[in-house]
């Protein structure tokens, strides 16, 4: 498994891959690599013929009062889950390389971005989209796998990828979930015993909502207000029946919608969603 530490060698190993006739799969990561990032690293692996992630944790994307210096990092452990999953190589800039000092080109992505965690962390996806436009930029993939656990996030990186032009194809992936439901996230690592207990009333809080939603209901007001019973004992950021495709909330659930939610567990912050797509949406 090869290492790169500037976007110049990384993009010479992947041109010369490409001009061996060889599509690239990438899976761009921050580290404290989970199942969750296997499933994406194993996706990349089987469908392309070469496989690349970059392990990056993103200054841009983390307000000065979040959890930059405490976020989780595992060299070692992402190294031999990397290998296990069949990567090719590793894409681990350093944040003096990524952003000189007097850096100053940010990538702005209006609508998708603007609610959900848009509106809690207005910092957050400038810095996603400009780190992603510059590890594509770096690695030129062909395919790039992102979880849906992040489903705004993703959708934010295939509207650039559509506005810019990119010639990037984006393969979103289910969200891998923990056997009693928790979903797998690198900031679960923050959780004690006890935090990780009460976090679980947010999955189940979900999965209620997905049963009423097959049952029938179509009021995302009683939906949401049913979410939020549930996780009471965590302290709400937003609980939110969005469309699927533009992120923005609806009324009535007619088509393809996420149940999103945010919720502090401790200072611990979780995100998580389900999908749900009506069999017969009504018009
Ligand atoms: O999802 C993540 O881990 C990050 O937001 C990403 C996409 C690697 C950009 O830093």
């Amino acid at each position: 498994m090869k290492i790169f530490r500037t976007a110049r060698e990384m993009r010479a190993w992947s041109r010369a891959q490409r001009a061996a006739g060889k599509s690239i799969g990438f899976v761009p990561t921050m580290g404290a690599l989970h199942e969750g990032h296997a499933s994406l690293m194993r996706a990349a692996s089987e469908r392309d013929d070469v496989s690349v992630i970059s392990i990056f944790v993103n200054p841009a994307q983390f307000a000065p009062n979040e959890d930059l210096d405490q976020y989780p990092r595992t060299w070692a452990a992402d190294l031999a889950l990397a290998e296990r999953t069949g990567i090719d190589a590793i894409y681990a800039p350093t944040a003096s390389g990524m952003y000189a000092r007097d850096y100053s080109t940010f990538v702005l992505v209006g609508g998708v971005s603007e609610g959900l965690c848009g509106a809690s962390r207005p910092h957050f996806f400038r810095g996603v989209a400009t780190v992603v436009t510059k590890l594509f930029n770096a690695v030129e993939p062909d395919h790039a796998y992102f979880g849906l656990k992040d489903a705004q996030q993703c959708a934010v990186i295939q509207r650039m990828v559509r506005d810019l032009d990119m010639g990037t194809e984006i393969v979103p992936m289910p969200l891998i979930r923990e056997e009693d439901g928790l979903a797998l996230s690198s900031r679960n690592k923050y959780l004690s015993p006890e935090e990780r207990k009460r976090a679980l009333c947010i999955s189940r809080s979900l999965f209620e909502a997905r049963a009423m939603l097959e049952a029938g209901e179509r009021d995302a007001a009683v939906i949401k207000e049913a979410v939020r019973d549930g996780m009471s004992p965590t302290d709400i950021d937003y609980v939110e029946v969005v469309d699927a495709a533009s992120m923005r909330p609806v009324d009535e659930i007619r088509g393809p919608v996420f149940v999103a939610v945010a919720a502090n567990v401790g200072v611990t912050r979780l995100i998580d969603n389900i999908l749900f797509e009506p069999e017969s949406p009504k018009s």
